[in-house]
């Protein structure tokens, strides 16, 4: 149950296992009190005090765990909120002025109930600044949105420098240690822990998405002693698809503060009287069980409340990609044969990707040219459309929007719609330049053609691609002074297109890339179904990508094709089965060329994905826990292990690889966890036996995985109470 208790300077949000709490100190500041488990009485939340001692040369504004703060006075620390105004002052001071519960503030998806935001106001009078500091606590997933909204009642228009999602204060007297998720191309979310310093640590994206190098969220736990499943563990996650900043620092005081939000780097954002800005919504999860706690906590909220409510209770599809097999070579004749292989090996649905529209053989040309390729698919599209349909599988097309080639018809047409500064020759990235999704026109002509080829023809997924970052942020119909709006305009406008091609078709599932997992973040979630997570489809390579990934984002939105060994990013020679294992974690896809199967190949192929379809509902719908990462190396002798528990704990699945035997390890011994302790479980895919869910966890069962490159399920179902 939530309990939202407001008081007149005190304001507690409360539920089964996490509380957040915040209040009002005698000079007006809103400072933090409490986050962490609930407590006993409600009075054991501490009243919102200002740091009690100055440091000399060191303020209270950057001491104190302000809420919100603004950039004014001693303030050396990161801050929420810098404006300008017209007369040069760059100094905000907010006081409390009052607070509100509403029912609504959650745009992310679902209400939970009325009255279920609360809205702290600050204001400053004399410059007409309102800040709406705003909470919502999700009961089902405890996790706790944080925004604000900035407005501007003065009579001067005003330019926002930085406005940030929120601030928190973590817990004093001790030193944290981050966990976060950083890579690159075809490596994306790879896990890194280590202690913070006395230094400013900065997460971030300057490219205009979310970004491969880095992924909008982080994990801070007390003294560094989380486990997977034991320990304290404070998380957030930033629902923003554009340039961002996670930061971390101690206050000269030596408290660890987070700040996060839209990125101020070459932003502002100019306010006229009467205009708000609301900021991107700050996730914030705590767990007293491990980080694994805080990963399920995400997990259930964007499955629950985040993802578009259309498809969120849906499984997700098996599907096929031609990607791998064809690149740009498509063709009417090859596709068809490919769907029909497919089909037989138990895909649902055949996605053609690249390469059907426009001029397009390579990456040189047809971008912005969205109609269907003359010489691949003479007949046009409807052919292979209706072919698929026959096969009993849904039909899925590759488009990248946001993007034209300088060798395109529409380029040609428009040379003025890319991002470019006046009389400079824009950079151009694979051969493509970015549109620019800020003007409003743009939006329209994107908008138009996606709802003209989904009217057109029978399309179920689309597979919606952003394969650069934006360069040469300018081109606005603005003044000059706001060009550096095009960053968040980019965002909205994206956001703005998509939402409007769902609302027109709402049965088409979509599917987020960028150039692999460039673009995840709980903000893309609320439009996307689901993710490619990686270009880097390595089997062994994915454990960790993977691991990454699920400490934010839940096994149904995460897609993972099987492809060939010694593919395209000098994969490793793997066995199928491995392959098939490592993607079916999350959403299984087949990516290889799949003619080229052997009989043996295809079978196997077959048996899988039969078994897939049996586990899957647990897979994606279940509570994971991770049990031993792919990088924990010789200490769990080589092998990986994560495994998803039905919510109701009738069921699970465990995922097992070896990487290879090691200095002559034993066969491991995997305990598993989430299981219902008093329940007995009958055990499949190792030593057959039946066994309690308590000596699952504490005992565990040796597994037969002996050979470099073996992996295995194991499942587990209830079999009757012990009594
Ligand atoms: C990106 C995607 C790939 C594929 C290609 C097509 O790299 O990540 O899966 O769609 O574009 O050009």
């Amino acid at each position: 149950m939530v309990r939202t208790i407001v008081d007149d300077r005190l304001w507690v949000l409360e539920s089964t296992d996490v509380a957040y709490a915040c209040g009002v100190s005698d000079s007006g500041d809103l400072l933090h009190s409490y986050f962490g488990a609930p407590l006993a009485f409600e009075r054991d939340y501490p009243p919102a005090l200002s740091f009690p001692i100055s440091v000399p040369f060191s303020g209270v504004a950057e001491n104190s765990p302000e809420e919100y703060p603004s950039w004014s006075g001693a303030m050396y620390t990161e801050p929420c909120l810098r404006v300008s105004f017209p007369d040069g002052t760059r100094d905000v001071r907010t006081r409390y002025v009052g607070s509100q519960l509403s029912s609504g503030g959650n745009d992310s998806g679902t209400s939970e109930g009325d009255n279920d935001t609360l809205e702290i106001r600050l204001e400053d009078g004399d410059r007409g600044i309102r800040v709406g500091v705003f909470y919502h606590l999700h009961p089902e997933s405890r996790v706790i949105e944080r925004w604000a909204k900035i407005t501007n009642a003065g009579g001067m228009p005003v330019r926002l420098d930085q406005v940030m999602s929120a601030s928190l204060a973590l817990p004093e007297s001790y030193s944290y240690r981050i966990s976060y998720l950083s890579g690159r191309w075809g490596a994306e979310t790879q896990l890194h822990r280590r202690m913070l310093g006395t230094d400013v640590t900065v997460l971030e994206s300057r490219r205009g998405h979310t970004s491969h190098e880095f992924n909008p969220w982080c994990a801070l736990d007390p003294g560094g002693k989380a486990t997977e499943e034991s320990g304290e563990v404070y998380a957030v996650g930033l629902a923003h698809s554009g340039n961002w900043k996670i930061v971390v620092q101690q206050t000269p005081a030596g408290r660890t503060r987070l700040v996060a939000g839209i990125h101020d780097f070459d932003f502002n954002w100019e306010l006229p009287p009467g205009d708000s800005f609301e900021t991107p919504r700050l996730l914030l999860a705590f767990s007293g069980e491990g980080f694994g706690g805080t990963s399920r906590a995400f997990h259930r909220h964007i499955r629950k409340t985040v993802l578009p409510e259309q498809h969120r209770d849906e499984l997700r599809p098996v599907l096929y990609n031609s990607w791998e097999a064809t690149t740009f070579n498509v063709s009417e004749d090859h596709q068809i044969r490919l769907a029909k292989r497919a089909a037989e090996l138990g895909a649902e649905l055949f996605v053609v990707d690249d390469g059907w529209f426009g001029k397009r053989n390579d990456d040189t040309a047809g971008l912005g040219d969205w109609y269907v390729n003359p010489e691949k698919f003479p007949r046009g599209l409807g052919p292979v459309i209706s072919a698929v349909r026959e096969m009993g599988l849904r039909f899925g097309l590759w488009v990248e929007p946001e993007m034209v080639n300088p060798d395109s018809e529409l380029y040609r047409k428009h040379p003025e719609w890319i991002y470019h500064f006046a009389g400079r020759a824009p950079t151009l990235m694979r051969n493509q330049a970015i549109l620019n999704l800020g003007r409003p026109d743009v939006q329209e002509f994107v908008i138009s053609f996606m709802d003209r080829l989904l009217a057109e023809n029978r399309i179920d997924f689309i597979k919606w691609d952003m394969n650069r970052t934006i360069t040469e942020p300018a081109g606005l119909d603005l003044p000059a002074e706001r060009q550096r709006e095009v960053w968040v305009r980019h965002v909205q406008g994206l956001y703005r297109a998509v939402e409007e091609i769902r609302r027109k078709h709402p049965d088409v599932i979509f599917e987020d890339c960028s150039g692999g997992g460039g673009r995840v973040d709980p903000g893309i979630l609320r439009l996307f179904d689901q993710v490619w997570v990686s270009d880097n489809t390595d089997a062994y390579d994915r454990l960790f990508i993977q691991e990454g990934y699920s400490q934010v984002y839940p096994a149904n939105t995460m897609v993972s094709w099987v492809t060939s060994t010694g593919g395209p990013l000098g994969q490793r020679q793997v066995p199928l089965e491995y392959r098939f294992h490592s993607s079916m974690t999350g959403v299984l896809g087949i990516g290889d060329d799949i003619l080229s199967w052997s009989d043996e190949e295809c079978r196997k192929a077959a048996s899988l994905i039969a078994e897939y379809k049996e586990i899957r509902t647990v897979v994606q719908r279940g509570e994971q826990y991770r049990i031993l990462s792919p990088a924990g190396g010789a200490v769990a002798a080589g092998t990986t292990a994560v495994a998803y528990v039905s919510p109701d704990r009738e069921e699970a699945v465990l995922f097992a690889y070896r990487n290879g035997p090691h200095f002559r390890n034993p066969m491991p011994v995997i305990r598993v966890p989430g299981l219902a302790a008093e329940a007995l479980y009958t055990v499949k895919g190792a030593e057959p036996a039946t066994l309690s869910g308590d000596a699952l966890r504490r005992v565990g069962i040796r597994l037969n995985l002996i050979r470099d490159y073996d992996s295995l399920i194991v499942r587990f179902r209830r079999a009757q109470h012990a009594g």
